[in-house]
């Protein structure tokens, strides 16, 4: 409880992140939760995940880009990924691919005009995911760009009609944002960021207990919900919640990130259920491996020991990880 909230202050820090990726043991870490830096290495992971039944949503890494040029290149780099997933389509079911997009990747957090920016980015990313076959979630950030979000979420509605979106539970909004988004895709996830009291539940029992209500109004709803979780306490309460609602097992899925509960991914795909697993990849894994520390104890101890002499590369600071083990 006293760590996350240090580990995810450490997630912004530019002098941590050239410290922690100088060390030559973060990177099999990594590894545990990243497919790789380049789009050929995130396919391979895909490949076999697919085969075993899962479906994906693949992330190309990067936030809070403060240069259109980086925004352009982040597009960029979609647009490539999503003619090489489009070769993919036939071999798996429809709906099996996914791309997973972060708007202040896409431009959102620049001075002038940020949001205008991150929308046309969306927009031209959402198009060609359409003629690839391919949906389009739009992941949730910190809190101060929620209504930005879902306004640009809401304006690429109007085209992309199954645009999902990602609601976090420990906001205190996101009962009200559950209740007016429930006839949609929505990706209900617990909130991975440092928020303050004002505006996000803190104690994880309370976390839990806005997740569980946010979840029996997406059941109830029209929609299509995701639950985005791997407590089993939570994965549990969605089975009886969409059984009490009349859903089958195509009316919900459920989602992990890559290298978490990697066996309960497997036995929730082998009982017919839906599940997801989030692929992220690419050179910019600081924020979000940080965040996965900040979620496990026990994450942070292996980290920890790393920690000691010897444990750095030569590299330069600011350097790329290379390819993960
Ligand atoms: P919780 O953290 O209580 O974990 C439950 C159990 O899961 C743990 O006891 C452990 O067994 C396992 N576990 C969880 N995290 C682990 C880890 N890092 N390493 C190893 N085991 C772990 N957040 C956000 O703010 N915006 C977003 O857009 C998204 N998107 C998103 C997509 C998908 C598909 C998922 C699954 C999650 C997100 N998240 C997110 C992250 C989410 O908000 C949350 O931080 C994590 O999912 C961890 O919360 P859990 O619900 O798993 O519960």
């Amino acid at each position: 409880m006293l760590l996350r909230p240090a580990l995810l202050a450490a997630a912004r820090s530019p002098r941590l992140e050239r410290t922690v990726r100088r060390m030559s043991s973060t990177r099999r870490l990594v590894g545990r939760f990243v497919a790789g830096d380049d789009e050929a290495q995130a396919i391979a992971v895909a490949t076999p995940l697919l085969a075993s039944g899962r479906r994906i949503s693949i992330d190309y890494l990067g936030e809070d880009t403060t240069e259109i040029d980086q925004a352009r290149a982040t597009v960029t780099h979609y647009l490539s990924l999503l003619a090489a997933l489009a070769h993919g389509q036939g071999f798996y079911d429809a709906l099996a691919l996914e791309i997973s997009l972060k708007l202040s990747a896409l431009g959102q957090a620049l001075p002038r005009d940020g949001a205008r920016i991150a929308l046309d980015h969306a927009r031209e990313i959402c198009a060609a995911a359409r003629a690839a076959g391919v949906a389009v979630t739009i992941d949730a950030e910190d809190h101060t760009t929620t209504d930005s979000t879902l306004a640009i979420v809401g304006d690429l509605r109007g085209d992309f009609p199954d645009l999902g979106t990602v609601l976090q539970a420990y906001l205190k909004r996101t009962e009200a944002d559950c209740r007016a988004l429930a006839g949609s895709r929505i990706r209900l996830c617990k909130g991975a960021y440092r928020e303050p009291p004002s505006v996000a539940f803190q104690r994880p029992e309370q976390v839990d207990a806005a997740y569980l209500r946010c979840l029996r109004i997406l059941m109830d709803g029209s929609g299509y919900p995701m639950i985005a979780t791997h407590d089993p306490r939570l994965i549990e309460a969605a089975g009886h919640y969409a059984r009490e609602a009349g859903r089958e097992h195509a009316d919900f899925e459920f989602q992990m990130l890559y290298g978490i509960r990697d066996p309960e991914q497997r036995r929730l795909a082998a009982a017919g259920h839906r599940l997801r697993v989030y692929l992220p990849y690419g050179d910019q894994w600081y924020g979000y491996f940080m965040r996965r520390l900040a979620e496990r104890p026990a994450n942070l101890t292996f980290f920890l020991r790393a920690l000691t002499p010897g444990n750095f590369t030569d590299s330069p600071p600011g350097t790329p990880a290379g390819r993960f083990s």
